[in-house]
C-alpha cells in the first residue's frame, strides 16, 4: 500500500462541528479533517458512526480544513448519525475514489435525491469556468429538492428545470422526462449525473443515443472503500477504487447491470 493510501485509509477521530437540517429526511454534517478537506468534487469519505457502522458518503463541500457531507436517514447508521449533535465524536477515512473532470464548455448537471450534494460541490468549481451551466433536478416531493436555490444561483440564468414525482413543485414527472426534450433542443459538451442508479441508466441511454460525453457517480454497497472486499463491484469495476465517477464508455461496458441489479449485503445479486 502506498504511503498516500496508508494516510487516507487511517481512521481519524474528529468531532462534529455543526449540523444543519436540509429537509425532513436530510441533514448536513460538518467535520474537521485536513485530508478530506483536500477532496475534489465526486470523491467520497468513509464515516464511522461509533458502535453502529461505517458508511460511504459523498463530499458536499470543503472549506479550509472543514469538510461537509449531506446525509439522508435511511437505516441504522444514518438514523443514528441524525441523532448526533455538534461536539460528538465520529471517525473518518478518505478521501477516496476519483473525481469529476471539470469541463469548460456547455455543461448540464442531472441530480436526484442526495445526488445533488456532490453536484453542488462541482457546480461551485464550474460556475466561473463553464460556458453554460444548466441543471435538471428531481425528487419525490418539493421538500426533498436539495440545494435547489444554491444550485440555481450558480447556474446560467433560467437554466434550471425542477421535477417532483408528486407535482408539489416544478414539473410532475421524473427528471429524465424534461432531460430528453432539453437534449433534443440544445447541444451540451458534458452531462454530469448523480442520483439513483435507475435514473443514471436513463440519463446514460439518452446521452448514448446522441453521443454526448457523460460522467456519472455511482453508489454501491461499500465496506472497505479501497478496492479489497469486492462488495461494490459492477462488471469489471470496483466502484470505490475505479469510481465512483464513471465515463459513458465505462458505463456502456457495465450496461447489463447498470440500474438493473447490484450485490446485496449477503453478496447475492438483488434487483434495483
Ligand atoms: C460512493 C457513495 C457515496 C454516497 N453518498 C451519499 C451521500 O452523500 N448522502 C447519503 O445520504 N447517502 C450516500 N450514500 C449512501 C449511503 O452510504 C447509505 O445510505 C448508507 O450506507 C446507509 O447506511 P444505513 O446503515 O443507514 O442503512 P442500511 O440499514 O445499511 O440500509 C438502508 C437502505 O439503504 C441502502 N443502502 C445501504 N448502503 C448503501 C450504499 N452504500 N449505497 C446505496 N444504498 C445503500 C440499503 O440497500 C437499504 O435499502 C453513498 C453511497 C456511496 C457508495
Ligand atoms: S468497498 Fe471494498 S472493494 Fe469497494
Amino acid at each position: 500500500m502506498s504511503d498516500k493510501l496508508t494516510a487516507t485509509n487511517t481512521l481519524r477521530t474528529t468531532r462534529i462541528l455543526s449540523v444543519k437540517t436540509e429537509s425532513p429526511t436530510t441533514k448536513t454534517f460538518t467535520l474537521q479533517d485536513r485530508l478530506c478537506a483536500k477532496a475534489k468534487p465526486g470523491q467520497f469519505l468513509m464515516l464511522w458512526i461509533p458502535r453502529v457502522d461505517e458508511i460511504p458518503l459523498s463530499i458536499m463541500n470543503v472549506e479550509g480544513t472543514r469538510v461537509s457531507v449531506t446525509v439522508k436517514a435511511v437505516g441504522d447508521a444514518t438514523r443514528t448519525l441524525h441523532q448526533m449533535k455538534s461536539g460528538e465524536l465520529v471517525g473518518v477515512r478518505g478521501p477516496f475514489g476519483n473525481s469529476f473532470t471539470e469541463t469548460r464548455g456547455r455543461v448540464l448537471m442531472v441530480g436526484g435525491g442526495t445526488g445533488t450534494a456532490p453536484l453542488l460541490f462541482l457546480a461551485k468549481k464550474l460556475a466561473a469556468k463553464a460556458k453554460r451551466l444548466a441543471l435538471v433536478i428531481g425528487a419525490k416531493t418539493k421538500t426533498e429538492l436539495l440545494f435547489l436555490n444554491q444550485l440555481d444561483a450558480l447556474c446560467t440564468e433560467q437554466s434550471t428545470v425542477a421535477t417532483t414525482e408528486d407535482g408539489s413543485y416544478g414539473l410532475k414527472c421524473l427528471a429524465t422526462e424534461p432531460l430528453g426534450k432539453l437534449l433534443n433542443k440544445e447541444k451540451f459538451d458534458m452531462i454530469y449525473a448523480c442520483g439513483p442508479e435507475p435514473m443514471i441508466r436513463q440519463v446514460f441511454t439518452l446521452t448514448e443515443k446522441r453521443q454526448i460525453a457523460m460522467e456519472a457517480s455511482l453508489e454501491r454497497l461499500m465496506r472497505c472503500g479501497i478496492g479489497l472486499c469486492g462488495s461494490c463491484v459492477i462488471g469489471k469495476y470496483r466502484v470505490c477504487r475505479d469510481g465512483p465517477v464513471f465515463t459513458a464508455t465505462q458505463l456502456s461496458e457495465v450496461k447489463d447491470e447498470l440500474g438493473i441489479s447490484k450485490l446485496g449485503f449477503d453478496g447475492n445479486r438483488i434487483p434495483f
